[in-house]
Parts: structure tokens; C-alpha cells; sequence
């Protein structure tokens, strides 16, 4: 099964809960992603920032070579970059399963999705909240993920934009059966039941997980209330 399949086999009956590691502890990261493999993690969420799409810098293609050596999971790549074409090779051959790219980096929409089909890879489109949605509507049909921001893309721990709920619910009468709509940002056991309520599939969750003492108890928690409201 190629890369891409096995990403988009995440796609069941029952929406999922991705961990980000952007709250991880980078001193024990192995160890870190031992632990969400343990509490039950289905896939991880891996953050790359570069400082220039956002106003923050986190890891990049070492970091995501690291955590390929930890784990067999599903590593969904959210690359929040300048210029993403330049390097959607390399997070390929670093280990990614999907690689997601913001619209408000892109020149050439279909090129670059296009060029993430072709490494094969599973390939996602993002866009944040200030963003107008029509922006991404003509590419959905070139896109295996589309991934709705919750909040401006760059840190973790900021509240939830409820903007996220209305596009959820839009793009879900847009895209295809087998597209994997995604939310990001502010997850939380108060935010996740409206986000699964309006047809999130996957639903990546940073700190209200691993700013917690039991990564499994709040893994489970969150997969329960969204299973209960999909
Ligand atoms: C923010 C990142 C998120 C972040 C979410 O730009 O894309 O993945 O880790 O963190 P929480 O869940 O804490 O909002
Ligand atoms: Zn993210």
C-alpha cells in the first residue's frame, strides 16, 4: 500500500484525534512520541514553522527523520512555510505521509498539490481563519486533506475560532465522500464535539493532550465526545 493509502485509510466511520507534537517536551521527543503511541495515537501532527508564513520557527526536516525513526505511525505533516515547493521532496523522504500547504503561500495552487501527489504522498490544502474560504474552493478536487485552521497558524494554545464550525460545515457539502476534512487549533473537550458535529474527520489536538499528565485519559476523552457528536 503506498504512503498516501495508508494515510487516507484514517478515514473510517469515526472521526480521529491527531496529537501535535508542537507541546511536546524536544528534550525526551522519542520518548514523547513513545508515549502518544502508547495511549493510542492513530497518527501525529508535526508542525513546521519557518518564520516567515508565521511569526514563529519550530523544527524541521531533521526533526520529522527523528520521529520516523520512533514510530510506524501516520506522520501528517502541516508545513505552515514560504515557498513549500522547494522542499516537499526532502519531508517526503524525511518520512511524511501527508504533507499539508497553506493557500496563503502558494503562487501555483495545482502545481504544488500536484507536486505532493507525485512524491506520493497524501496531499492537503490549509487555510487560516482570516483567509477567505473561496480562496481554496477551486483546488478541493485536487486535495486528499483540506485542513480548516481554528486559529491563526504559528503557536499552540490560542482559542478557538468558531468561524472553523461554519467552514467545516460548508466545505463538507463541497468536497468529495473520501476527502479528509481536518480542524486545527484550540481543540479541546469543550471545542471538538461542534468541530465533529460539522463532518471533521481528523481533529489534531496539541495542548489540551500533551499539556496533560495522562496522554492516553485525554486522548480517549476527546476521541469519545467526537465520536459521540460525528
Ligand atoms: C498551530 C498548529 C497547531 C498547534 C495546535 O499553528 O498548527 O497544530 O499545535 O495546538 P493547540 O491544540 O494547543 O491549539
Ligand atoms: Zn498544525
Amino acid at each position: 500500500m503506498s504512503r498516501r493509502d495508508q494515510f487516507l485509510s484514517l478515514r473510517t466511520h469515526q472521526p480521529v484525534v491527531l496529537p501535535s507534537l508542537l507541546s511536546a517536551d524536544f528534550g525526551q521527543l522519542a520518548r514523547e512520541v513513545e508515549r502518544l503511541e502508547q495511549a493510542g495515537a492513530a497518527a501525529l501532527h508535526l508542525d513546521v514553522m519557518d518564520g516567515c508564513l508565521v511569526p514563529n520557527l519550530s523544527f524541521g526536516l531533521p526533526v520529522v527523520e527523528a520521529v520516523r525513526r520512533s514510530t510506524a505511525l501516520p506522520l501528517d505533516v502541516h508545513l505552515m512555510i514560504c515557498q513549500p515547493q522547494r522542499y516537499i521532496a526532502q519531508f517526503f523522504a524525511a518520512g511524511a505521509d501527508c504533507l499539508t500547504v497553506h493557500i496563503e503561500a502558494l503562487e501555483q495552487p495545482r502545481d504544488v498539490l500536484r507536486q505532493i501527489r507525485d512524491t506520493g504522498a497524501a496531499c492537503g490544502i490549509s487555510l487560516n481563519p482570516a483567509t477567505d474560504v473561496a480562496r481554496i474552493e477551486p483546488h478541493l478536487d485536487e486535495c486528499d486533506v483540506v485542513l480548516v485552521m481554528s486559529v491563526p497558524a504559528g503557536f499552540g494554545g490560542q482559542e478557538f475560532d468558531e468561524i472553523a464550525v461554519s467552514r467545516l460545515r460548508h466545505l463538507r457539502r463541497l468536497v468529495r465522500d473520501d476527502v479528509l476534512l481536518e480542524v486545527d487549533g484550540g481543540i479541546n473537550e469543550v471545542t471538538i464535539g461542534r468541530c465533529a458535529a460539522a463532518g471533521a474527520n481528523l481533529l489534531v489536538a496539541g495542548s489540551a493532550i500533551l499539556g496533560s499528565g495522562d496522554y492516553a485519559a485525554a486522548l480517549q476523552r476527546l476521541g469519545r465526545l467526537a465520536t459521540a457528536s460525528s
